[in-house]
This record gives C-alpha cells, structure tokens and sequence, in this order.
C-alpha cells in the first residue's frame, strides 16, 4: 500500500468553503451567518433565525410577518403524510416517522417534476420547499407523540407563532411562556452546525443533483445515530438509569471500568466546551425553577462535574437540551425529532449553498484488501 495519510472519520480535513455558519473551537463561538447565537437566542424568535440561516440576513418586520404567513399556510398535516403516518407500527422509532414523513411531502411535492434531471431545483423552488418542509415538521412531531400516548391530532392555531404553535400541537394546551422561552432558544441552538455528519450528508446527496427531499431524509438518517443527535434522547436514558445524584459516583464508576461511552458528553471540534452549552443550560435552569424540579439540576450538575474531572471532556449541547425537552413533556423518543424540526433550518440553507456552487462531492479511498487474483479454471 502507498504511503496515503488516511483521515478516518475526515478529521480535520476542510472540505469546503460555507457562509452558513462559523464554528471556532479556540474562542469557543459559533457565528450564524456573522451572529453569536448566543445572542441570536436571547433576542429572536426561531422564524427569524431560519430566515436568517435561509437568506443571510435577519428580516425585517415585514419579511419576519410574511414568513409567518407563509409558515401557517402548510402548518397542518396532509392528508397524504397522516395516511403514511398512520400506517407505521406504533413501535416504529419516532426518527423512522419523521423520515418516512418527509419522504412522502418529497413524493408528493416532486410529483410532476418529471425526470432526474430537473429533480434539483431552482434556487426560488428549493427556498419554499424549505419553507414547506420547516412549517411541516412541527405537526408531523407532534402527532406522532400524540399517537404513541393514543391521543387524536391536534390542529394547528393561526394565533400562535411557531414555537408557542407547535407545543400546543404536542400538548393540547396553551404553554407558559417560560416554557416558550426555552423552546425556542433550543430550536435556534439546535439550527445549525456547520458541516456536521447530518450536514455533510445532505451536501453529499445535494452534489448529485438530486433533490431537496432527498437530501433532508439523508440526513434525518445521519442524524438518528447516538454519536450525532442521537444524544439527547440516550441522555435522558443515561438520567434515568442513574437516578438521582447520589448514585453518580457508583454508576460512573461501573460505567467507565465498562468503557461506556457517556452520552452528552465529548465533541468532534469543541475539545473545551460546547459554545452552546451554556445558553441551554441557562434556558434549563428556568424550566427547572418553573417546574420545581431541583432534582434534575443536581443529578445534572454532579454528573457534569464528575465526569469533567474524571475525563476533562465537556458536556455538548445534546447534554442540558435532553432534561429540557423531558421537563417540558416531551417522550425521550421526541428528542431527535425536535432535533431535526430545527435542523431542518441548517440543512435547506447548506443544501441551498452547495447546489449554487456545486461539485460533486466524491472522495479517494485507499484499498487494503487483497491482490488482483483470478477465477481458477476460467469461468464456469
Ligand atoms: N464518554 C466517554 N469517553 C469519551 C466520550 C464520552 N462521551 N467522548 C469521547 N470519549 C473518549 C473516547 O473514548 C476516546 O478515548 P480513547 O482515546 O481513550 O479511545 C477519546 O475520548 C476520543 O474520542 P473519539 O470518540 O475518538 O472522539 P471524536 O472526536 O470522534 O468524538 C463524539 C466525538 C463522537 C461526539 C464523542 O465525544 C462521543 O461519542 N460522544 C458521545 C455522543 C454524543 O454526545 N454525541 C453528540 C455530539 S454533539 C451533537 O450532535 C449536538
């Protein structure tokens, strides 16, 4: 074999140029479209950050109040998209639902596209098939948590924005608006992260000039895996299993001789903090006061604190967003979920970029398998 410096899992390697978002580990920031989400989530509303991510300025009053109107013109379920639900064994992963989902608006949607070869999309069409796709999934969340609990569909209400709108959808009933808070920062945590695995998959297919739809539901299938979004539901599994505070110490123990990974914990490109950490742990901080739940903040505080000490890696943001959703009222099997209704956000705008500059994305592989060889005896 040649002397190829192979980059497993493409670490460190720089692919492409992005104006979507800068992530810098040193200073440990994360800049959507030049903004410091940090402050993009103490200030906006998620709409206006999808806005943002999509077209590379924040909108005015007038450009925020007619994505709003569009956004509830494609709030409710389709017929098409329940049917498909509804299909599904109530067993099925909560990400499979989500994936089909979209499948079946991207089926829908492309029917009169004619061939491949017009399957990409202008530039006009794939903005409102983001659009559509973003108003969507709040409904397609929520309903599918609702059948899991054998509850009917909740319709969509006009007066209520995004983030209030889609926990009424889940709940059925109006929510606090510290709640709503916490919500929508964690949609806007959750929006973008420049070429993470979910990202780079959907550029990939994108670089094929295959569709939009396609590329979102590649990438719902990266997403699903518990070294990506994944997390935040295993969190709330690894919550469950210990407990309470008291039992930190033990299970780590238990749990690091087992060379377990812990969920929540560790990041690709932040090795000193997750730059978003500290902003959702912030929004959580007010979800456990509203809901006096101190437990939750001590199991969290000693886990962190532990296993920081034992290991010097740092919570990610999957880490404080998991208790958030479960305090909310969220199935553990939402999390992910919610995770691409944000996402979505990131994912259209990177799938956007890379057909207005498009190569197809095709890397080298060094090959260790064994010599050229030959049928014995010819063929049969
Ligand atoms: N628990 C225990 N050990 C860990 C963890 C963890 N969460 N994260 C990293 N390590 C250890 C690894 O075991 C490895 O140790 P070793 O060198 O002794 O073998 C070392 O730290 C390096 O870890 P890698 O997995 O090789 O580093 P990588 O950069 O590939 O990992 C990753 C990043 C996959 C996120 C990892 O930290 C992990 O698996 N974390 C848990 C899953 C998770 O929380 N994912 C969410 C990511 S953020 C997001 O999607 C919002």
């Amino acid at each position: 074999m040649s002397e190829t410096e192979i980059k497993k899992g493409l670490a460190g390697v720089v692919v492409d140029y992005t104006a979507v978002s800068k992530v810098n580990p040193e200073s440990n920031s994360l800049l959507y479209r030049g903004y410091p989400v940090q402050e993009l989530a103490a200030t906006q509303p998620f709409e206006a950050v999808a806005y943002l991510l999509w077209n590379g300025e924040l909108p005015t009053a007038q450009q925020l109040a007619e994505l709003r109107t569009e956004e509830r013109k494609h709030r409710a379920l389709t017929e098409q998209v329940r049917a498909a639900i509804d299909l599904l064994p109530l067993e099925a992963h909560p990400m499979d639902e989500v994936r089909t989902a979209v499948s079946v608006i991207g089926a829908v949607d492309m029917g009169g596209s004619g061939s491949v070869l017009d399957a990409s999309g202008s530039p006009e069409q794939n903005l409102q098939r983001s659009i559509q796709l973003y108003a969507a999934l709040p409904a397609i969340v929520a309903y599918g948590q609702r059948r899991r609990r054998g509850l009917e569909l909740i319709e969509p209400r006009d007066d209520l924005d995004y983030s209030a709108n889609f926990l009424w959808m889940a709940f059925g009933e109006e929510a606090d608006p510290v709640v709503i808070d916490a919500f929508n920062r964690s949609m806007i945590l959750y929006a973008e992260h420049s070429f993470n695995a979910s990202t780079f998959a959907a550029r990939v297919i994108t670089s094929t000039l295959s569709d939009l739809y396609s590329a979102v539901v590649g990438a719902i299938g990266a997403l699903k895996g518990p070294l990506h979004g994944g997390a935040n539901e295993a969190v709330l599994h690894i919550m469950n299993e210990i407990g309470s505070a008291d039992n930190v110490e033990a299970w780590l123990d238990k749990a690091l001789a087992e060379k377990r990974k812990i969920m929540g914990f560790g990041h690709r490109v932040y090795k000193n903090g997750d730059s978003r950490v500290p902003t959702m742990k912030a929004a959580l901080d007010t979800l456990v006061e509203h809901y006096d739940r101190p437990d939750v903040a001590e199991l969290y505080s000693k886990l962190e604190s532990e296993f920081v000490a034992r290991k010097g890696i740092y919570p990610n943001l999957d880490y404080p967003s998991g208790p958030a959703y479960s305090l909310i009222g969220f199935d553990t099997l939402t999390f992910t979920p919610l995770f691409i209704a944000a996402r979505v956000t990131g994912w259209t705008a990177h799938i956007m970029e890379q057909a207005a500059s498009n190569a197809l994305i095709r890397p080298l592989s060094a090959y260790n398998g064994v010599e050229e060889r030959h049928v014995e005896g010819g063929q049969a």
